[in-house]
């Protein structure tokens, strides 16, 4: 039987940590429970928020439609020949997956470590970090049409993953619930360590010879390291995208900051480190009333206590102007906003 609670705390719901209340709130722990949700007309015609670790969230204000928290567990593997499928509940937590694979040395997942959030949500933005995104090891993913009661099953095709991008964040944004997602992992790893943070570590571990736990390891360290732990300073990761500019406006902005850090984009389009424009604007670190930008990563800003979802997004629009006046580039929130 559903239990449908009126006027909930999201405050630990979400990383940030910013008190906003929930007008009703469902927990969902099996996918059936979301068709007896959506037959009654009060839940279906009502606004609602799909919710899964809150950790690329800001809620600026109460929220006065339902929110649907999604507790779907389970996680099934198959092994056919050196090819691993593994499906996971879309409440499953993602670090809790990328360690049932790593044990099990199903290779794939491990540049993803301790990435913050639900597997429900993996899809949404298509979660990236050390040179991997979801999309390299996606294959399948089960969701839920609000509209028509069914269910339907994504290909990777039909999710046109780009950076931090997928048609559930365009074109049919609020009208799915991912349900469950299934991986297509290998039994023979392909490693992936360009990423010259992953290279030092492994060399100041003297291991010339990784293993997938090794990987995790390594990556686990470098985030702690940089990133502040949302259990006790609230954030929701990077803030901002990483901006794409074409290669014309690119050269503009070379010539005036030679040392502005880029990476290639494809198709003559160059990727630009936020982080660093948010530095260069002299953000890194900056307390502003009860938010700021992390010490360590200018692009994560942070709840220091206290601080509402409206303060932290008015200190982001500040973020946006400064570095538009300084190198003429649009910073866009990665993290969903919520009013
Ligand atoms: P939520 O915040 O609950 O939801 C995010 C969005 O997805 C919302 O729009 C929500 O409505 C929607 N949604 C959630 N679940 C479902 C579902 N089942 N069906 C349909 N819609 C759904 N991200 C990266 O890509 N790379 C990183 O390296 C990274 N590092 C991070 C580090 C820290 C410290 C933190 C706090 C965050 C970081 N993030 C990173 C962001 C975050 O971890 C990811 O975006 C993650 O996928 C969010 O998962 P979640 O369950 O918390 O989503
Ligand atoms: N930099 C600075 N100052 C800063 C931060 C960064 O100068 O304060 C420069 C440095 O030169 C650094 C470069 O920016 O070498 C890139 O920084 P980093 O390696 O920390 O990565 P990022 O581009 O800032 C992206 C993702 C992260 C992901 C890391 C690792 C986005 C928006 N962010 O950050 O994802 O973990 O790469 O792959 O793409 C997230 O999405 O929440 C997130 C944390």
């Amino acid at each position: 039987m559903l239990q449908i609670q009126e006027n909930v705390s999201l405050k630990n719901f979400n990383t940030f940590g910013v008190e906003a209340k929930a007008r009703y709130f469902v927990e969902i722990n099996h996918k059936d429970e979301l068709v007896e949700l959506f037959m009654d007309p009060q839940w279906k015609q009502m606004e609602h928020l799909v919710l899964g670790g809150g950790s690329n969230m800001l809620l600026l204000k109460d929220y006065e439609g339902l929110v649907i928290r999604i507790n779907i567990r389970g996680i099934e593997h198959r092994i056919s020949h050196e090819d691993v499928y593994v499906e996971a509940g879309a409440g499953e937590v993602w670090n809790d997956l990328v360690n049932f694979c790593v044990a099990r040395e199903y290779a794939g997942l491990e540049n993803l470590s301790l990435i913050p959030g639900s597997v429900g949500a993996s899809p949404i933005q298509n979660i990236g970090a050390y040179g991997v995104e979801l999309k390299d090891v996606f294959y399948s993913c089960n969701a839920f049409e609000l509209a028509t009661g069914t269910f339907k099953t994504f290909t990777k095709a039909d999710c046109r993953f780009e950076y931090r991008e997928s048609i559930f964040k365009s074109e049919l944004k609020g009208q799915y619930i991912i349900v469950s997602v299934k991986f297509h992992l290998s039994l023979v790893p392909n490693f992936n360590l360009k990423y010259g943070a992953i290279e030092l570590e492994l060399k100041n571990r003297n291991i010339t010879s990784p293993t997938l736990k090794d990987v995790s390891q390594v990556v686990s360290h470098i985030r702690v390291s940089k990133l502040p732990d949302p259990s006790t300073i609230g954030n929701a990761g990077s803030f901002f995208k990483n901006p794409i500019i074409s290669a014309d406006q690119f050269s503009g902005i070379q010539a005036k900051f030679p040392e502005v850090v880029n990476y290639p984009a494809g198709d003559g389009l160059v990727k630009l480190a936020a982080g660093w424009l948010i530095e260069q604007c002299g953000w890194k670190g900056k307390v502003v009333g009860n938010t700021g930008t992390w010490m360590n990563q200018a692009l994560v800003l942070v709840n220091h206590g206290g601080a509402s979802g409206a303060e932290v997004y008015a200190f982001s629009s500040q973020i946006i102007d400064s570095v538009y006046t300084k190198f003429g580039v649009m910073l866009q929130r990665e993290v969903n906003i919520i009013s």
